[in-house]
């Protein structure tokens, strides 16, 4: 079939699939149009398409996805606006995720505190000085209660960035919506679940490599037996991206974290379209807004093509690189903080123009604390005013066809291609985590980039270029300093409340599920439901499994 006729039988194709969507995704208006009453196309496309254009480009909502993974994108539906917040207790968490949804966000999103990520309960030695201080403390399932109080599970999608624990919190957000009428199968959400990116950039793991991997795919298998509408993990780039590296290491040690946990599943018995719908993806905007937008155009045909050519996945589903971005945090400055406006507002720009599913945006003033409720505000109504006064959601890809940006697209494709070939050769991410390669290669690009800075050569307005002669001291957000105390007069009440014999006995049949490699999640849930703390059941892995000291 020739070039021409095979691009028309594919945007026929496309036609029949935006009508298809309409029934359960209807565009937002009858017509898109200009301030000057011109009418915006649903997509634009050469007159003369180049031969490269369908197997480069395609339509949205083909292979291999470059314009986005749906046939009318935000026409249809916006990005989710998911706001990243928790801080204190579940009780002032709460209030926030209320206050949030009540301005508008579509999504929740929340950051547990440093104890919980790490499996330490709030009364543990360990946990002192941190507890609710870098996001909301949990230690029972009496605290999730209390996160989700007056929010309807049904109702909302809820992201959790956890991951050593992350069985354990899946198992309380289950145990919550059941005592919400809310069934298993009908929640929505994703679990961040991802700990070689831990390994590598993040540092809240807990136990070694093998039985984490092993953890993560319980998960999956659980979710593809119970929560069939959950996602299962968000593959994360943000931290590594964070910690130094280029956008194009971002995507490539990213994808090849994907594809690890790709084989993982399988080998543990599971086919690939049982469980590659439910993978999703987390990476973050830094300022090069070009470059940015291009990164994920070229993140969802790599994707794409690993997927459906490399594991034969068969599955459409299985194919679509998901994903939230959150603006970079490394990018602000504790200087003149109302600059990291514009900042955010360019990164959440490259990440709508760019296609996410899901996107934060940080406040102006997280680098120098958690965000006040005014600046998450001013955060949450960027991504509002991007949405519904700058026209970009009005069409499909507009960046799409300009000729830096489909040359930026391929670049950036070719050079994460080449870093998942070295990743290959060193036997895959593990053993290339494990071998230190992403973290020298991340270290090294930190220390050059760094270096720009310090010389001048890389501008940063506020740092090292317009500085003010004195800096204005903004309204920052205190955490009560009384809350570890409370924190742990609450968890000792549920432990001498609850029974304990049941608690004893859920934990004992958790350790025999690990020690014979049977699915412990079905376990957790039993002990999170008897309000086993995570600490509890931490132990108990830490006891079957060892601790990880570090690569
Ligand atoms: N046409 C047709 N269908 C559409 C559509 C359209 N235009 N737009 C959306 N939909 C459908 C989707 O297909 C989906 O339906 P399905 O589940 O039946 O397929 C539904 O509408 C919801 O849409 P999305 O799944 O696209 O949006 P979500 O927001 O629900 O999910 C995600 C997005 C990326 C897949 C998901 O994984 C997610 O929400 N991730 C968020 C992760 C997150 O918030 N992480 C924060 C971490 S913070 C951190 O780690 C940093 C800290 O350490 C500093």
């Amino acid at each position: 079939m020739s070039n021409q006729n095979y691009y028309q039988q594919i945007k026929e194709q496309w036609k029949q699939d935006v009508k298809k969507t309409e029934k359960r995704f209807p565009e937002r208006k009858q017509t898109f149009t200009t301030s000057s009453e011109i009418e915006i196309e649903r997509l634009y496309t050469p007159t003369e398409p180049e031969d490269t254009y369908t197997e480069k480009l395609g339509f949205p909502g083909q292979f291999p996805y470059t314009r986005g993974i749906q046939p009318t994108m935000y026409r249809s539906r916006y990005w989710t606006m998911r706001q990243y917040a928790g801080f204190g207790s579940a009780e002032e968490t709460n209030e926030r995720f209320r206050y949030l949804l009540k301005q508008g966000q579509t999504g929740l999103s929340v950051a547990f505190d440093l104890p919980t990520q790490i499996g330490y309960d709030s009364d543990d030695p360990m946990a002192e000085g941190e507890v609710g201080k870098v996001g909301v403390a949990i230690d029972s399932l009496a605290d999730m209660e209390q996160l989700f109080e007056q929010i309807p599970l049904d109702q909302v999608s809820t992201s959790m960035t956890i991951n050593a624990p992350a069985s354990i919190l899946l198992a309380m957000y289950i145990a919550v919506g059941e005592k919400q009428g809310v069934s298993p199968e009908q929640l929505t959400g994703t679990i961040q679940n991802d700990i070689l990116k831990e390994y590598i950039a993040r540092g809240t793991y807990i136990y070694p490599p093998k039985p984490s991997m092993r953890l993560i795919t319980d998960i999956f298998g659980y979710c593809h037996e119970h929560l069939p509408k959950f996602n299962t993990i968000s593959i994360s780039g943000y931290h590594i991206r964070e910690a130094g590296s280029t956008a194009v290491q971002e995507v490539a040690f990213t994808i090849a974290n994907g594809m690890a946990y790709v084989d993982a599943a399988i080998e543990s018995g599971l086919e690939v379209d049982q469980f590659a719908p439910r993978l999703a993806f987390f990476f973050n905007a830094h300022n090069q807004f070009f470059e940015e937008a291009a990164k994920f155009r070229a993140a969802r045909r790599i994707w794409a093509k690993i997927m459906k050519e490399h594991y034969k996945a068969e599955s459409p589903k299985s194919w679509k690189l998901r994903f939230h971005t959150q603006t970079g945090g490394s990018t602000l400055t504790a200087q003149q903080p109302d600059n990291n406006i514009v900042r955010v507002t360019i990164q959440a720009l490259a990440a709508v123009m760019g296609g996410t599913q899901s996107l934060h945006t940080n406040s102006r003033d997280e680098a120098l604390a958690l965000p006040t409720e005014d600046s998450a505000r001013i955060a949450l109504r960027t991504q509002q005013i991007i949405a519904q006064e700058s026209g970009v959601a009005d069409t499909i890809d507009p960046l799409g066809g300009s000729h830096y940006m489909e040359a930026l697209t391929d670049e950036i494709e070719d050079e994460v291609n080449k870093y998942l070939e070295r990743i290959k050769e060193l036997g895959g991410a593990v053993q290339a985590v494990e071998e230190g390669f992403m973290q020298r290669e991340i270290h090294q690009t930190a220390y050059e980039a760094q270096k720009r800075i310090e010389s001048n050569e890389d501008i940063v307005v506020g740092l090292n270029e317009y500085k003010l002669e004195e800096e204005v001291n903004p309204d920052l957000l205190r955490v009560d300093e009384t809350l570890e105390a409370g924190q742990i007069d609450k968890t000792k009440k549920i432990r001498s409340t609850r029974d304990a014999a049941e608690v004893e006995h859920c934990l004992a049949e958790l350790r025999e599920a690990a020690k014979v490699n049977n699915n412990v999640m079905p376990h957790i849930v039993d002990a999170v439901k008897v309000y086993a703390t995570v600490g509890e059941i931490a132990n108990v892995l830490r006891e079957e499994f060892g601790e990880y000291t570090g690569m």
